[in-house]
């Protein structure tokens, strides 16, 4: 018996649930450290410029791409490449990146969001109260994922309850599905985030100056530091690349995710004011939240030439290390403590769900399997997966699947949905099929920029990538001898998933005769 395919609740839910899918864990801590060693207020150059030529149009390809294939009762990126080329047998297996990305980007988000949830619980018990220098809060973060042996942790045993915790809780919300779990969260979820968000921002705004003695170590100066534009850094490409990526990242465009969630539109809802409104949300809580809250916060604290080794440091130091000492300086430090890690494991887990979802709407989709005994399936094959960011965290494994999974992965998958829908299917019925049921029309410029420079800007921004990143990862050029047989096993750990996934679209065609 063909089973109804799942839907969303409201237009409301499904803005909210691709909101809660780009903000994340990129918006407070990613976004922040790419603007501040980047040249400040003038990344937002690049910035708006990746926003208005990648995103915005990405974001309305993935929702038009989506809603088409989900009239075809196919949510993911094979079913849907396939219905739009059918005469090429090879297309459906390039689809396979939109369920293996997402796959491996869960396998490590998960844990890392996790942290968020042990932090927040660590914030209320004081665990980590009294530890004031960056270096031993970083003994403490290191006990904690079991990469170093000290007094703070004796195993990885606190960090795999918190995980437990963090992977049981994302699949509670998709076994409760699009509906039922997805959506019920985010429209909970989000305002929710907001409400920390801004809490966190106001504390931070009105920090004024604590330090006495350092009248120049205050709020304001902290604003500039991140803010005051330095023009030079424009005509560096890496500044470019560096706006480009974040605009994927942040938007969880190029995934596979959106793609998804608009599947389950129907034909006439609006994909055009939708997709807009998911966008603006996440430029607001990125620019104006994120932007106020950690590198403005850690300069007050650790003034200009502290700040600089502090926001080099990376996103999760900033998060994990430079926070925590914050919070214990200033009044009501528990609290706030509490406030900004539950603000990331929001921001997390609202992400986390929707990374979950291809590979379960794979299975309903195209095997014709109930979403109970999907989720169970993925839940088996997640878990397993997770296992090697959590136990080889230290042995540079995270950062290969996140190259793979969240870096390569977004921009080849971007560049072949993009040239196939502006191209292939043709940019006359490409514009007809956004603009079916739209609230809004697209101005006609945005015809020639899908067809032409969001195509070109991909394929730039793919083969620098290859040039830059690529060829030195491939050889694993800064991976140490110790690293390299985990990096290696990684690596065919990853061929083997996508292998597997490809062989599943197989035999998923080779049993169907109904659908196109
Ligand atoms: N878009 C998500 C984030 O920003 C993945 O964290």
């Amino acid at each position: 018996m063909a089973k109804v395919r799942q839907s969303w609740g409201s237009r409301l839910g499904i803005i909210m649930a691709v909101a809660g899918s780009a903000v994340g864990l990129g918006n407070f801590l990613r976004f922040p450290v790419q603007a501040a060693s980047n040249g400040g207020g003038a990344f937002m150059i690049p910035y708006f410029v990746s926003l208005l030529l990648l995103g915005i149009p990405l974001m309305w390809i993935e929702w038009a791409l989506g809603r088409y294939g989900g009239g075809f009762e196919h949510g993911t990126a094979p079913g849907i490449f396939h219905t739009m080329l059918e005469k090429n047998r090879f297309i459906k297996y390039f689809g396979v990146i939109g369920i293996f990305g997402p796959l491996v980007i869960f396998t490590y988000y998960t844990y890392i969001e996790s942290w968020t949830l042990g932090y927040s619980v660590f914030s209320v018990l004081g665990s980590y109260k009294g530890i004031e220098d960056q270096a031993t809060m970083q003994n403490f973060l290191g006990a904690y994922q079991g990469l170093e042996k000290n007094g703070f942790f004796s195993s990885i045993a606190p960090a795999y309850f918190f995980f437990l915790i963090t992977f049981s809780a994302n699949i509670i919300v998709i076994y409760y599905g699009i509906r039922g779990g997805i959506e019920k969260l985010c429209k909970v979820a989000m305002p929710l985030l907001f409400i920390l968000g801004l809490i966190i921002m106001v504390r931070v705004l009105t920090l004024g100056t604590p330090n006495a003695l350092r009248p120049g170590w205050s709020i304001s100066n902290g604003m500039g530091f991140l803010w005051n534009p330095d023009f030079s850094v424009l005509a560096q490409p890496k500044v470019w690349l560096a706006a480009a990526g974040q605009m994927f990242f942040t938007l969880s465009v190029g995934i596979g995710v959106i793609l998804t969630y608009a599947s389950y539109l129907k034909k006439g809802d609006d994909v055009v004011l939708s997709g807009l409104s998911a966008v603006s949300a996440n430029e607001f809580i990125e620019v104006i939240l994120g932007g106020s809250i950690i590198i403005p916060a850690a300069f007050v604290f650790f003034g200009p030439v502290g700040i600089k080794e502090v926001a080099g440091s990376g996103a999760f130091n900033l998060s994990f290390v430079t926070m925590p000492i914050i919070f214990q300086k200033i009044m009501f430090g528990t609290f706030f403590g509490a406030v900004w890690f539950l603000l990331l494991f929001v921001a997390g887990i609202t992400s986390s769900v929707s990374l979950a979802q291809p590979a379960i709407a794979f299975l309903e989709d195209e095997f014709n399997i109930g979403r109970e005994k999907a989720v169970k399936i993925f839940g088996v094959v997640a878990f397993i997966c997770c296992q090697p960011a959590i136990l080889l965290l230290g042995k540079g494994v995270v950062n290969e699947l996140d190259f793979w999974g969240g870096t390569f992965c977004l921009v080849l998958f971007a560049t072949i949905e993009t040239i196939l829908f502006t191209w292939v299917f043709g940019m006359d019925k490409a514009w007809d099929e956004i603009h079916h049921g739209a609230d809004l029309r697209i101005p006609r410029i945005y015809r020639f920029i899908m067809k032409y420079v969001t195509p070109s800007f991909l394929l730039i921004i793919l083969f620098s990538w290859i040039l830059k990143d690529g060829i030195p990862v491939i050889l694993m050029r800064g991976v140490s001898a110790a690293d390299k047989p985990y990096v290696l096993g990684t690596r065919i750990f990853l061929i083997i998933l996508f292998v597997t996934i490809s062989i599943f679209v197989k035999i998923a065609w080779k049993n169907r005769k109904k659908k196109r």
